[in-house]
């Protein structure tokens, strides 16, 4: 399998039913404009490809009926990266390998298709053809995991701490919370559509947990290690605003090898407990999140 061109394709299938959720000729205009800026802008879809991925892997048929619940988490990722740019958050004005939200349409509409990306996911979320029993646990578990309790409390922590901090469990607690609840919640979700068995939910939330975590240390990794043009997103900020992060803490070696660390206990998981499912579309997935350039 070639995880590049999967990943495309996957891709292309989430990029439609996103054009289709947020049509172009929806109102008012401007700030319409200012989500699709940011939601077509790029992006690994990595999110919703999770969902699509787990969702097949645990026994689901019909990629069509879950859609919705793909866009949702990818507006919301995009809703997220929206607010972090902002000059009270990271100021950063590059993003997606353009121009953030706030430097194309200002402070006031950026925030505001923040707010109406975070909006629209959850009324999109309402149209995954599913039980009324699945739908009600879908809405909690994104819920939950965006909230105090997953993205704002990690958020919360990173701008209150730096890299003076001597605290480890703080900096796991950070990472944990800004992007690992959010991307094992989407394995989570994709197994509940799937009506996957309830042990295999809980594997699939341990593995999204680990993977979670391994995605934000990368990132740190690459934001010490890559360039803005691979990336699409300013490089070495961490260090000049001082940020928390693994290769902060650890060096930039240890956090290599604690990410890869993430990837061999992850992989474990697949073997033990989802013995009874083809993994690989999801170990090729595992394996980009850690060995990604980008
Ligand atoms: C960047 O996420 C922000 C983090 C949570 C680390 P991605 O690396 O998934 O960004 P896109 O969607 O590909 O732009
Ligand atoms: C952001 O982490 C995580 C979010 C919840 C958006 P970063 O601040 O490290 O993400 P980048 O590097 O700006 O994409
Ligand atoms: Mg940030
Ligand atoms: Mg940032
Ligand atoms: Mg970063």
């Amino acid at each position: 399998m070639d995880i590049e061109d999967f990943l495309a394709c996957q891709k292309k299938i989430i990029d439609k039913a996103l054009n289709e959720f947020l049509p172009e000729d929806s109102s008012p205009e401007i700030i319409v404009k200012a989500m699709r800026y940011s939601i077509f802008a790029g992006g690994k879809r990595l999110r919703p490809i999770l969902i699509l991925s787990t969702y097949r892997t645990t026994g689901g048929t019909k990629i069509e009926s879950i859609l919705p619940a793909a866009c949702a988490v990818e507006m919301i990722h995009t809703y997220s990266l929206i607010h972090d740019d902002l000059p009270a958050m990271d100021n950063d004005d590059f993003r997606r390998g353009r121009p953030t939200c706030h430097k194309a349409f200002g402070e006031s509409i950026s925030i505001l298709a923040g707010d109406a990306l975070f909006a629209k996911a959850f009324e999109i979320l309402q149209k995954t053809r599913t039980s009324p029993e699945n739908l009600v646990l879908i809405n909690k578990t994104l819920s939950e995991a965006v909230g105090i309790d997953g993205i704002i409390g990690g958020q919360v922590m990173d701008i209150v701490s730096d890299s003076d901090s001597q605290d480890e469990q703080l900096l796991k607690y950070i990472h944990t919370h800004k992007t690992g609840k959010f991307i094992s919640a989407c394995m989570v979700i994709g197994a509940i559509l799937a009506k996957a068995y309830k042990d295999e939910i809980k594997a699939c939330k341990q593995i999204g947990d680990i993977l979670g975590l391994a995605f934000q240390i990368v990132d740190d990794i690459l934001d010490v290690k890559s360039s803005k043009e691979t990336l699409g997103k300013t490089t070495g900020k961490d260090e000049i605003q001082k940020k928390l992060t693994y290769p902060s803490f650890y060096g930039l070696e240890n956090s290599i090898h604690k990410a890869q660390q993430l990837l061999s206990k992850s992989k474990k998981i697949f073997k033990e407990k989802l013995k009874f499912r083809d993994t690989e579309e999801l170990e090729h997935i595992a394996e980009f999140i850690v060995n990604r350039i980008y």
